[in-house]
């Protein structure tokens, strides 16, 4: 009786306490960090306080509108179209179990933090349509199980790393619509075996971004150039050409008149 008493006691204890188990100290320096580092003038974030973050997850749902739970920890955080501005955290990486991020269509500046590379178990990273500038990490490699990479629509430069070739599992990759520079790495533009490939959609409108899948550079700026060459260098030509012309016509013509004088001079009687 005491006995079956107290393995209830500690049933109901366990039901008690599960939910509290569940909030994650990582977790929660994540969230406050995130909320500290995204401006969110609009108030478009519903329960984004200090209290949520302590406890964001009630096993697998979540008080935290856009974050999804799975087993009391953060498993996906999607706040897509939500006018957000300000940055994007380095301790975004202290959610470890983060499987997909979405932040897209916001007004986010700053750069993609390299310490995302810590979270191994992410699949979908969509930061598509924000104001992010700087470099795309190679560190992103060490997210072997990347599915998705979608940053199209940011001010994002330099070259695409030539790590990113390196993960496999990679189905869908957007870098269009940026200021990327350099050559596109034949690992993602031009894809060997069973992967995915990626067409010239995922890489146009960087202005200096070349090399396969993207058409051969035909740069509007030089064909301009070469017309206007072209126009000074057959103007000049023929400028040249005709003065060549009226200068042979008018030897020609002083040496048929010194003939002629010649002639002339020839026929006159001597006196
Ligand atoms: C906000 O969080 C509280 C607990 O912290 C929860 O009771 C409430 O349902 C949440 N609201 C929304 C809209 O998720
Ligand atoms: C983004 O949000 C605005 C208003 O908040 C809405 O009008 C628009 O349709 C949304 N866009 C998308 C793509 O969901
Ligand atoms: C949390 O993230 C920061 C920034 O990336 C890092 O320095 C720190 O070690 C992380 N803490 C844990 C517990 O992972
Ligand atoms: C990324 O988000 C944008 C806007 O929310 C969406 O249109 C796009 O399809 C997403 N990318 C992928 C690969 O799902
Ligand atoms: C793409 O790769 C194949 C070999 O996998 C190669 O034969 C081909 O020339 C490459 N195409 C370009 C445009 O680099
Ligand atoms: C390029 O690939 C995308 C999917 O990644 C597809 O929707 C689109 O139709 C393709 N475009 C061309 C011209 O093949």
């Amino acid at each position: 009786m005491a006995v079956y008493s107290l393995i209830i006691l500690s049933l109901l204890t366990c039901a008690a306490v599960l939910p509290l188990a569940s909030s994650d100290p990582s977790d929660e320096a994540c969230l406050t960090h995130l909320s500290q580092s995204l401006k969110d003038p609009y108030k478009n974030l519903q329960n984004w306080t200090k209290s949520t973050f302590s406890n964001p997850c009630n096993g697998f749902n979540s008080y935290l509108p856009g974050a999804t739970c799975n087993n009391g920890r953060i498993y996906k955080l999607s706040f897509s179209n939500l006018s957000l501005q300000g940055s994007i955290s380095p301790y975004l990486s202290n959610c470890t179990n983060l499987q997909s991020l979405d932040l897209s269509s916001n007004a986010l500046t700053g750069s993609i933090p390299a310490d995302l590379q810590a979270l191994v178990n992410l699949a979908v990273l969509n930061l598509s349509a924000n104001r992010l500038e700087g470099e795309i990490p190679p560190q992103l490699t060490s997210c072997a199980y990347l599915n998705v990479i979608d940053l199209h629509d940011n001010l994002l430069t330099g070259q695409i790393p030539q790590e990113l070739g390196n993960l496999l599992r990679l189905s869908s990759f957007d870098v269009s619509n940026n200021r990327l520079s350099g050559p596109i790495p034949p690992t993602l533009g031009n894809r060997s075996g069973n992967s995915p490939r990626f067409n010239a959609s995922s890489f146009e409108g960087n202005k200096d971004l070349y090399g396969y899948p993207l058409p051969p550079l035909k740069s509007k700026g030089l064909s301009i150039l070469a017309i206007v060459g072209i126009g000074l260098g057959s103007g000049f030509a023929s400028l040249v050409l005709s003065f060549t012309g009226v200068c042979i016509w008018l030897k020609i013509t002083e040496q048929k008149m010194a003939h002629e004088e010649g002639k002339i001079s020839q026929l006159m009687p001597d006196y």
